[in-house]
């Protein structure tokens, strides 16, 4: 059964005429029933609201089959304790995955929990990781966009496949991952971009305003400079994952090697490993021979 306060809403929004907020609370309701595995009733409701004759139930239904090209669905199995990250990041992923986990609660206040976050950093860092890790934390499955499925050379079907994208994950509750966002919200200002950029670029943030809380969107980066101005304001949540510091990679090895319980070969200690390797480049300067060789060659005079 249907949240009530969303029954009470939902009858709110038909009495004013508000057909985009009743669209929105149908699409929170049927979420609600497929979290809930009452697949029938959400389906129904699915097809009711997303068609009008015949032609359109077609048209639903090509968007259907379509939609498996445009995302993969993944088995998050990473876990937030598996990551190493700094306290900031870690208290704030863990304050989102909490307002999720406590979303009726927060409701009950006339709250919504946040559900927009983008994640920014140099290769290599964790963002993809992360994303996985908020999907095993919230339960939710996860869902990768598939960009060789959604960028097409043919004018305007771009826009239309994110739109399909947006329309499949409305009705469940779900995090969809968009990797690499900067390939796809680039500046519209730029001008070498041609026009269809700037309809893909409107279209996505335009439909990513429009998500409902239940879908949380995870978008990562390692080249924020180049995502569009206005993408940065639809993000309640914008994480920095910097490259680890020397203790923190160190940790990092340290847990690893805990963790697969044998020796994997590494100096016991990292900070006097460094001053070897820069010792080892200075000599290299001088010719490769160490400092006290060279410093005895130059006082050395053929008697
Ligand atoms: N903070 C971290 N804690 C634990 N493991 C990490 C962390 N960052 C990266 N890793 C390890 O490095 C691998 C690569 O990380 P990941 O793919 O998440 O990085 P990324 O930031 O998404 O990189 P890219 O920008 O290239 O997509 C992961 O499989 C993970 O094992
Ligand atoms: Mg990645």
């Amino acid at each position: 059964m249907a949240r009530s306060d969303l029954l009470i809403d939902l009858v709110e929004a038909e009495r004013r005429g508000d057909k985009q907020r009743f669209k929105a609370l149908v699409e929170a309701i049927i979420a609600e029933e497929r979290a809930n595995q009452h697949h029938l009733v959400a389906d129904r409701l699915s097809e009711l609201i997303t068609t009008v004759g015949s032609s359109d139930l077609l048209a639903r239904d090509a968007a259907a089959t379509r939609v498996s090209d445009l995302v993969l669905e993944i088995v998050p199995s990473r876990t937030l304790a598996s990551l190493h990250l700094r306290p900031v990041v870690r208290s704030a992923v863990e304050e989102v995955i909490e307002e999720h986990r406590r979303c009726d609660l927060l409701r009950s206040h006339g709250l919504e929990p946040r559900n927009r976050i983008l994640l920014d950093g140099p290769p290599g860092n964790g963002k993809t990781s992360l994303a996985e890790a908020i999907a095993t934390e919230t339960m939710l499955p996860f869902y990768v966009v598939r960009y060789e499925g959604v960028v097409s050379s043919f004018l305007g079907e771009t826009a239309s496949r994110l739109d399909a994208v947006f329309e499949f994950a409305r009705t469940r509750r779900c995090v969809l991952f968009f990797d690499e966002f900067d390939s796809i919200a680039k500046e519209r200002a730029d001008t070498n971009e041609t026009g269809e950029i700037k309809r893909v670029v409107s279209t996505l943030l335009l439909q990513i305003d429009r998500l409902p809380a239940h879908v949380v969107v995870v978008c990562s980066t390692n080249h924020s400079e180049l995502l569009d101005r206005a993408a940065w304001r639809r993000f309640q949540l914008r994480l920095e994952l910097d490259s680890p510091t020397r203790s923190e990679a160190t940790a990092f090895l340290d847990s690893m090697q805990a963790r697969l319980g044998g020796d994997l070969g590494l100096a016991p200690d990292a900070g006097r490993q460094a001053q070897r390797g820069e010792l080892r480049r200075a000599r290299a300067g001088r010719g490769g021979h160490p400092a006290p060789v060279c410093a005895r060659a130059a006082r050395w005079r053929p008697g």
